[in-house]
């Protein structure tokens, strides 16, 4: 999978550092030459010796050593790899990556390399979601750095959450699908709307739907994983944010509307898989609405329709819109197409227990000339066939 691949392996200190060792051997039988560099830290929880043996290779983790450097000075080994990969990648030095900080080997190197950088986090789940560690995964996502995971599960301080480093083939795979380029969307920035929105009718009361967010949630991870710089604007989902995503959370139409139009500018894909309220309460009172009469009329007004409104920007983003009908699917997903002046519909059957809140699905795409059925599949699996298409058709248009 990596034969022949140099890979720079760093380890930093977390607990996670005894998990480097096995990393290091897969990487080494993928095919891989792999160079280990160690923080001090690092040495504190396993030994440079024992990555040295699954290596192959000495282990580098002073910049002030003048025998090393009269080696393969620092500057030299920051060009020598095809890929820098940092397992586990603790708080600390994520803080000093994003800062731009070289005040040991490992952090000069990542300063004086231009190959992709690939950061496997590992922490404390409160750590991971501390927003000066979100502020320094965002700064470092915003220059291209690649992180792959925090998993979710039990982690080594006795708590449960996320903050787990992936474990050594999801990482090898990780690595493995860019280098090997299967990052059809490298470059590319994709925007997704998932879930359903909420329209209050007063302070305690709103009109919502049954999406879950699962298929947004699945195309955003399918982007990212093709190598796509992902947004996801999502209305109220109980769904963890997905890797490599940047998540917006939103509760109305007009709230994802202000998210999404913006940003769509500057977007070269947008999926609109949230299911948009079509209507809101034409008044959202802030008092709570009392019972009295036997009747209750409400008044709802038109909400904003995101997708059209992006899709007829003047160079926008390739549109994908979803269709969710109970009958007449075909005819209306065809007629949205044309309608909203999209570049591809997804239609899915609604109603009668399907689709919403699944994890299956059935989609038939259509764009301008053509369609396809994509059979029953897990959200996932469908989502990547989904990204697929969309990449192919978004390339033979640019
Ligand atoms: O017209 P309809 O609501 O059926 O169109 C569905 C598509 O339009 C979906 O892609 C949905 O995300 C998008 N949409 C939107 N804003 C709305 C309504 C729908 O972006 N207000």
């Amino acid at each position: 999978m990596l034969k022949d691949r140099r890979i720079l392996l760093g380890i930093t200190g977390g607990i996670a550092a005894y998990k480097a060792a096995e990393l290091s051997r897969r990487l080494v039988e993928a095919g891989a030459e792999v160079q280990v560099v160690m923080t001090r830290a690092a040495c504190a929880f396993i030994s440079p010796m024992t990555l040295q043996a699954v290596s192959g290779r000495a282990v580098r983790s002073e910049l002030m050593d003048p025998e090393a450097e009269a080696g393969m000075g620092h500057i030299e080994l920051a060009r020598w790899p095809d890929a820098v990969l940092v397992a586990p990648a603790s708080a600390h030095f994520l803080a000093r990556v994003a800062h731009g900080l070289a005040d040991d080997l490992l952090t000069t190197l990542c300063l004086a390399t231009d190959k992709p950088m690939f950061l496997a986090p590992a922490m404390n789940r409160l750590m991971w979601t501390n927003p000066a560690t979100q502020s320094n995964v965002s700064r470092l996502r915003e220059r291209g750095i690649r992180l792959l995971g925090p998993g979710v599960g039990a982690q080594a301080c006795g708590e449960t959450g996320v903050g787990r480093m992936l474990g050594p083939l999801e990482l090898i795979q990780g690595l493995a699908g860019t280098l090997t380029g299967d990052h059809v969307l490298e470059g590319n920035r994709v925007l997704v709307t998932a879930g359903p929105t909420r329209e209050p009718l007063d302070p305690v009361r709103f009109m919502t739907n049954r999406s879950s967010g699962k298929m947004g949630f699945a195309v955003a991870q399918a982007a990212a994983a093709m190598g796509a710089q992902v947004t996801l604007v999502s209305g109220p989902v109980a769904l963890d944010t997905p890797a490599n995503v940047e998540r917006i959370d939103v509760e109305t139409a007009a709230e994802m509307q202000a998210a999404v139009v913006p940003r769509a500018g500057d977007a070269h894909i947008f999926i609109a898989t949230a299911a948009v309220s079509d209507y809101r309460p034409l008044v959202a009172g802030d008092r709570k609405i009392k019972k009295s009469a036997d009747r209750l009329q409400l008044e709802l007004v038109r909400n904003p329709d995101i997708l059209a409104e992006v899709a007829a920007l003047p160079s926008g983003p390739f549109c994908v819109g979803f269709a969710a009908e109970t009958h007449d699917l075909e005819a209306y997903a065809r007629a949205k197409l044309t309608a909203k002046g999209l570049d591809m519909i997804a239609a899915n059957a609604v109603g009668n227990g399907l689709a919403f809140d699944r994890d299956q699905n059935t989609l038939h795409l259509f764009w301008p000339g053509g369609d396809e059925i994509l059979p029953t599949a897990a959200k996932t699996e469908l989502a990547s066939v989904l990204m697929r298409r969309v990449a192919e058709r978004f390339h033979a248009q640019n």
